[in-house]
């Protein structure tokens, strides 16, 4: 699949078939995941494929967690429709970032270097999705499994900081195109424009 396809035909699926992913289309799209820049060519991400058994546990923790904090009358926006779709996809991936730390939150300019991290971890993430578009697979990027960041970290045994969770499957699914800003709206342009385009 060509890349503008890709861009134009991904979308972010939140019910899936049960078949199960080929260990090579997953490998593959964790390949496309590692290709991605990083800062300083750090690679601080680190991923972790969790299915079956193991993957409802964590689900199941994840769904408590965020009951409990209803039950406190926190709000937890989406992460139980999260949960369920993270229930359904046959292959779940936990990104991971190695050099964060909830002991230690950035300060100062620290504070650089974590948004470099976690703009390098975002750029392999979309290759993810991209990778998984081009392979006919559906994926969602999750970031409601922050309402039990700490219950999933502790849970998996990790000392670093999770960024998100991508759920991978075969799309149960065919939602339309989400709405987006137009490009006028999100762009201004300063300079002559003839010095960078004709
Ligand atoms: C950083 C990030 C976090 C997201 N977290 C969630 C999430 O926790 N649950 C969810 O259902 N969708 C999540 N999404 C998907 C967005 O809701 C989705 O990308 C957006 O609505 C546009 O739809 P599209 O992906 O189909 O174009 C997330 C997307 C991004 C980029």
């Amino acid at each position: 699949m060509e890349l503008k396809d890709a861009l134009s035909q991904r979308r972010s699926i939140r019910k899936f078939k049960e078949t199960p992913i080929p260990r090579e289309d997953i490998e593959g799209i964790i390949e496309a995941a590692i290709k991605a820049p990083s800062g300083k060519n750090l690679q601080p991400w680190h991923f972790i494929v969790i299915s079956g058994k193991k993957k409802q546990e964590l689900v199941e923790l994840i769904t408590q967690t965020a009951k409990k904090l209803q039950d406190k009358g926190i709000p937890t926006g989406s992460c139980l429709n999260s949960a369920r779709a993270m229930g359904e996809c046959p292959c779940l991936i936990f990104i991971y970032h190695t050099q964060g730390s909830y002991n230690k939150p950035p300060k100062g300019t620290d504070r650089y270097l974590w948004s470099v991290n976690i703009q390098s971890i975002g750029a392999a993430i979309q290759n993810m999705l991209l990778e998984a578009t081009s392979r006919g697979i559906g994926s969602l990027w999750i970031c409601d499994v922050f309402f039990a960041d700490k219950e999933i970290t502790e849970w998996l045994g990790r000392k670093d900081e999770l960024v998100a969770a991508v759920a991978l499957g075969y799309p149960g699914e065919a939602p339309g195109r989400a709405p987006r800003k137009n490009q006028e709206k999100v762009t201004e342009w300063i300079g002559e424009e003839e010095d960078c385009c004709n």
